[in-house]
């Protein structure tokens, strides 16, 4: 029966979890975001760790990554999806969208949207991947919403090796880990980067910087600190979550949050997820469960690769 033909199979579309996948542990910030606003949807969480980064890699590669993954998590029988992941984003949104059959949200068009209202003197910075900021999806964004508006775009890839490493080391709060001047290794070499990457934009006189990259807000307070009062940082996560919980809402598809799971996977090791995981969401992810890489390649079927093949057609 075509769901809008009867009230039943609303009634379980309602029950059924949000899919939510990056390239490893940083979109952990989009989905902390997304429980937050909506505490009663059920999530399934992929982190992609094994294969992570994404960021230096081929578009297609991480295109065939998407694809994948949203595939694993249609099978889980997602009512959404939530590309929590800028680089996936840039390379694979249009394409996820053509493909599955469910709402697929992304997150560079919130991040761009929340730049554009928020900046003032219409210069707007965006620090990503390699990925992201050579796609030019956060440019194109911005410009599609106030064509006025003037993009400066820097890749900082050295970040996510800080966050990373910074993850596995101590064990407190990372947030608290990450409080400005908190401690010694984030300091020296923070600032030493932070130099390289946010003075060009900060002479270019940016009044708002949009941080495009999943684990760019885990240093939102030493980045502040680099860039100054002035200058308004946007995340992501939580313009995402809004629109997850806008477009769940549209479709009366807003959990009642009786039966409230959740499933945490990664391509990676498990354990070592749970455990930097619990840094990240502040608590301890209730399961995970490890998938192998070899599991999510052999979802790319022949009609998956056919939509690939047309969409890279299409954009050359
Ligand atoms: N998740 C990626 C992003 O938001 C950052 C890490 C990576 O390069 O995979 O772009």
């Amino acid at each position: 029966m075509p769901e809008s033909a009867g009230t039943p199979i609303l009634g379980s579309m309602r029950e059924r979890p949000i899919g939510i996948f990056d390239s490893g542990l940083g979109g952990l910030t989009v989905a902390r975001e997304i429980m937050r606003v909506l505490p009663g949807e059920s999530i399934v969480y992929l982190g992609d760790t094994a294969r992570c980064p994404y960021g230096p890699r081929p578009q297609h590669d991480v295109r065939e990554f998407v694809l994948q993954i949203g595939r694993w998590l249609s099978l889980r029988d997602v009512k959404l999806i939530v590309v929590a992941c800028n680089t996936a984003t840039a390379a694979g949104l249009a394409l996820a969208q053509r493909v599955f059959d469910v709402p697929v949200v992304g997150v560079v068009e919130p991040g761009a949207r929340a730049a554009v209202k928020a900046t003032v003197n219409r210069r707007v910075g965006v620090i990503g991947t390699v990925g992201t900021i050579e796609s030019g999806a956060y440019s194109t964004a911005v410009r599609t919403l106030d064509a006025g508006v003037t993009v400066f775009s820097t890749a900082a890839p050295r970040f996510v090796d800080l966050v990373e490493q910074g993850l596995r080391l101590g064990d407190d709060s990372l947030e608290e880990w990450l409080a400005p001047m908190g401690d010694v290794y984030i300091r020296s070499s923070f600032y030493e980067m932070a130099r390289d990457y946010l003075d060009p934009l900060k002479r270019s006189g940016v009044d708002t910087l949009v941080l495009g990259c999943t684990h760019y807000p885990l240093l939102q307070a030493p980045i502040q600190q680099v860039m100054g009062p002035r200058v308004r940082l946007i995340s992501s996560a939580e313009e995402t979550a809004r629109e997850v919980s806008d477009t769940l809402t549209a479709r009366g598809h807003r959990a009642d949050g009786m039966d409230r799971t959740e499933l945490f996977a990664t391509t990676g090791d498990a354990a070592e997820f749970a455990g930097l995981g619990a840094r990240i969401l502040g608590r301890q992810p209730e399961r995970v469960e490890h998938v192998e890489p070899a599991e999510l390649e052999v979802l790319l079927d022949s009609g998956l690769a056919a939509a690939l093949a047309e969409f890279e057609a299409e954009i050359a």
